[in-house]
């Protein structure tokens, strides 16, 4: 791979200086003198040549990293017995900024020619590639420039700014905020970092699979959430390498299918990207050296409902006492949503990939799970509006068990007679079963009763 040195070549601006044009956004500079419709190409990820990573360059990333990345535990599941699968879980949540992408990061930054690594780099990114580039940029003295968008979560921005790097924040989503670093990067001779298409980036990730494999010779499948589809590719190279028979198994959210439609058309296409769960895996158009690095390697590519992601963060959080995000906990919505029945009796590795979930965001993905598991039912009950009506109806709900969490009532909204209220519960319940006795018992008590159990099958 020859990617070390020449972009000052190719980018030609290494002497650009600002002008001093600048606006504030956010407390944060912005240089309006940038040209944000001018297409600035990326000299490493291109289209018309895509690099397809070996294992060379992988065994190659794993030696340089060596040292400056974490080698994460890989862990039989306490679930396996209940989905019938050995299941492991590679927990590279536990990297120091809390994801896979240091792995990338720091082999990248390792390989820069020395006049690129004291200009610097650049990269857009709404959380993990962002974090990990200004961590091992600090750790390696590589001055990171990272643009984040507007929606990116505030602990990450923060957080990137603790590292020490400079953050700018602009974009209403992730290519506004790409179209930005690259014409800054242009101006100021940053090299830009692709966090899912840059061959170190790829090379990077795929350490991972050289630990997997080290610590579970006997896998049969690995579950790997994709988003650009640097990971996947990566690991692909290094297990089949490896292992030929290993099953490469990727997982995108229903709101995110960029990956399966590159694959489908042969060549990266934008889609449409909706809000998802799986913030990480929200690419509107994959990476050209990884789809073609990937292609030919993956057995198999599912699509998980957000409300399985909701439900696998929360088994992870009381199952396996870890907090993994969205994007990180994917793999295994795929195995709870059932999409992965041919793996039953066999040794399954999960790629748990990230672990930086917003912190206000995670009560209500708690939430989400719960009702995803009829663990938190939202129900409506008329009932008499004489005393003792309301009463009657809180004393039958306890006596099932059921605890109750809000609890709220209409009057004058209600079309049967004056002397009836709704009222409307959010209650717990122990779990589908319970729930669903519950409603029997409503509606045996009750004529009208509203009660929807919207709980996809375990
Ligand atoms: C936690 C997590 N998992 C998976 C992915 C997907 O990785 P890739 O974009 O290389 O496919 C990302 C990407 O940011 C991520 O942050």
């Amino acid at each position: 791979m020859t990617t070390e040195n020449d972009y000052d070549s190719v980018n030609g601006h290494a002497s650009s200086k600002m002008n001093g044009n600048t606006r504030e956004e956010n407390g944060v500079e912005l240089d309006d003198e940038l040209d944000l419709t001018e297409v600035v190409p990326d000299p490493y990820c291109d289209e018309t040549s895509p690099y397809i990573v070996n294992f060379n360059d992988v065994s190659a990333a794993a030696y340089k990293i060596k040292g400056g990345v974490e080698k994460t535990p890989c862990s039989l599941s306490q679930m396996s017995k209940q989905y019938d699968m050995q299941i492991y879980f590679k927990k590279d949540f536990l990297q120091y900024t809390g994801s896979f992408k240091e792995r990338g990061a720091r082999y990248l930054l390792s390989q820069l020619s020395q006049s690129q690594a004291k200009r610097g780099v650049i990269a857009a990114s709404a959380g993990n590639h962002a974090l990990a580039l200004a961590y091992h940029g600090r750790l390696l003295q590589v001055p990171v420039t990272v643009v984040m968008p507007l929606s990116a979560p505030m602990m990450k921005v923060e957080s990137c700014r603790q590292q020490g790097a400079s953050v700018v924040v602009t974009g209403m989503d992730f290519g506004e905020a790409k179209r930005y670093a690259m014409a800054l990067g242009k101006k100021r001779g940053l090299m830009y970092v692709n966090g899912y298409d840059h061959p170190h980036i790829v090379a990077g990730q795929g350490t991972m699979g050289l630990e997997i494999i080290e610590q579970v010779p006997h896998m049969d499948a690995c579950i790997i959430p994709v988003g650009g589809g640097g990971l996947i590719a990566g690991l692909a190279i290094a297990l089949k390498t490896l292992k030929p028979g290993v099953q490469i198994i990727g997982v995108e959210s229903e709101r995110s299918t960029g990956f399966q439609a590159a694959l489908a058309a042969g060549h990266p296409v934008r889609t449409h990207v909706g809000q998802t769960l799986a913030d990480g895996l929200a690419v509107p158009i994959v990476g050209c050296n990884s789809l073609a690095t990937a292609q030919g390697h993956i057995d198999k590519m599912v699509t998980v409902r957000e409300s399985y992601i909701a439900l696998a963060i929360l088994r992870l959080i009381e199952q396996e006492k870890a907090v993994v995000e969205g994007a990180g906990a994917a793999g295994l919505a795929a195995i709870i949503e059932g999409l992965v029945p041919e793996l039953k009796g066999k040794t399954v590795v999960v790629a748990l990939c990230g672990g930086n979930i917003d912190t206000t965001a995670l009560g209500r993905v708690i939430e989400r799970g719960l009702a995803a598991e009829g663990r938190l039912v939202r129900f409506g009950v008329t009932v008499s509006d004489r005393p003792g009506g309301i009463a009657e109806l809180t004393k039958r709900i306890a006596e099932l068990g059921v605890s109750i969490k809000d609890i709220l009532h209409e009057r004058a909204w209600l079309q049967t007679d004056v002397f009836s209220v709704m009222v409307r519960c959010v209650v717990e319940t122990r779990d589908i079963g319970h729930a669903r006795l519950l409603e029997r018992e409503m509606r045996k008590h009750y004529s009208h009763v509203e009660f929807s159990l919207d709980v996809p099958a375990a």
